[in-house]
């Protein structure tokens, strides 16, 4: 284990670059909003100021609106398309004037990871000090979130682009996609002269992908028009657990720091409506899992991903429906055969356990899990999460993905998509880290 360890944080130095950290050399030259989250827990495990840098330097490229960009590009780099020149995050008003960045967002998983670094920290002084100066920045995105991305005032919040949701090619996406008229676009992906192409997407799923862009950009990403116009709005189950798990840190933190304000109510409201809600309109129960809901067409996407099970990790489901969700689990992804867990349904014919979001295990989605499964006490399956990262990342390495299927994974020796993955070695070096 401390081989791993070491390891860990080799992957981590390496990718570290002045300010924060890229996620995968080559592959993902800029910094990203989740992955940075999620790499800031495992700095906190051997370098607090890292991980404090990591994120203010995120923090730093807010806009003036609480929007936080899901990629920021702090440097010139022609090994990544789409760049800064495609995306001219200037065109909304409110941008950043000081950095370049995407007018997309991902998931928003900053709430809780302030609270790891403060669980983390053995200066608990020096990280309430951060958490204190940083907290109310947090909170503007979530204020950002609720006023801009609900418009029929649900609580849920929508995304309106697949690069949004952190699974980027997961089948979800498949209808919405392969229904659009997108012109045909010229332009050179880099993806690919890094990567095997056969485990990323297609040049026609990409027009579409930039066609969103484009709608969005004539818009000057206005909030409102894209609300309005975008072929891609989604209430995506993982993306509203992120934000209610925050919302729920958010407010422990609030207290922590002795801040007892109107913050706190507005906090406690978004959360009830949210998770009421969450259940009322998410959980499909023919299925036994949460899905995603399509709120251009206003039909539910009736499909299970690794996402269906996420609303664990932010104590949304009851009980009762969590033992409905964990026997889902199980029985479709957790086989004998299988490493847990895979990205998409293994029973679905879109499945695919090779490429990218549709169906390879991801480290970030299992320490999710884990986490979530022992909020439900669910320890034994947690521990086999747990038990799965580690033989996976010793067996083959810090990669992006792996195959879920045992057998080709041990023939193959090698995991899917980068190696030396950062947040991979982040996060298992919090699992490890973890008694159980
Ligand atoms: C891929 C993933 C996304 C991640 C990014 C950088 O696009 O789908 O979730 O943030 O890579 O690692």
């Amino acid at each position: 284990m401390d081989d791993i360890k070491k390891r860990a944080i080799q992957v981590l130095n390496k990718n570290w670059r002045d300010g924060f950290t890229i996620p995968c050399e080559g592959l993902y030259p800029f910094q990203w909003k989740w992955d940075s989250g999620f790499i800031a827990i495992g700095l906190a495990h051997f370098n607090l100021e890292r991980a404090k840098n990591e994120i203010s330097t995120l923090l730093d490229a807010q806009w003036e609106n609480g929007f936080i960009p899901h990629i920021v590009f702090h440097n010139d780099s022609d090994s990544y398309f789409p760049g800064p020149d495609f995306h001219r995050s200037y065109l909304h008003p409110k941008a950043s004037k000081k950095y370049r960045s995407t007018g997309l967002t991902q998931p928003p998983v900053l709430g809780f990871v302030l609270q790891k670094l403060y669980q983390i920290a053995k200066d608990k002084e020096n990280v309430l000090k951060f958490i204190k100066s940083n907290i109310d920045k947090v909170y503007a995105n979530h204020l950002y979130f609720y006023a801009n991305r609900d418009p029929n005032k649900e609580g849920l919040v929508y995304i309106y682009h697949n690069w949004e949701s952190g699974t980027d090619n997961s089948p979800m996406w498949d209808e919405i996609i392969n229904t659009m008229d997108s012109p045909e676009y010229t332009f050179e992906r880099r993806d690919t002269s890094h990567v095997d192409p056969e485990q990323r997407p297609s040049k026609r799923e990409y027009d579409h992908y930039l066609h969103i862009l484009e709608i969005a950009k004539n818009h000057k990403y206005n909030d409102k028009k894209i609300a309005q116009l975008s072929p891609f709005l989604v209430q995506d189950p993982l993306f509203n657990s992120m934000l209610i798990k925050s919302n729920e840190a958010l407010i422990d933190l609030y207290r922590l720091i002795g801040d007892e304000n109107e913050k706190i109510n507005t906090l406690k409201s978004w959360q009830t409506k949210a998770i009421k809600q969450f259940n009322d309109k998410l959980f499909d129960k023919e299925l036994g899992a949460y899905i995603h809901f399509n709120l251009r067409s206003e039909k539910p996407i009736r499909m299970i991903s690794s996402s269906s099970f996420t609303p664990l990790f932010a104590n949304i489901p009851s009980e009762e429906r969590a033992d409905i969700l964990i026997d889902t689990l199980m029985k479709r992804f957790g086989t004998k055969d299988q490493y847990l867990c895979a990205s998409f349904d293994p029973t679905n014919e879109f499945y695919n356990p090779k490429k990218y979001w549709r169906g390879p295990v991801w480290i970030n989605l299992n320490w999710i899990l884990y986490h979530g499964l022992k909020n439900y006490r669910y320890l034994e399956i947690a521990g086999r999460i747990k038990k799965d990262s580690i033989e996976l990342i010793d067996k083959f390495g810090f990669y992006e993905y792996f195959d879920p299927d045992k057998k080709r994974s041990i023939e193959n020796e090698h995991g899917y998509g980068g190696e030396n993955f950062s947040w991979t070695a982040a996060l298992i070096l919090d699992m490890l880290n973890e008694k159980t």
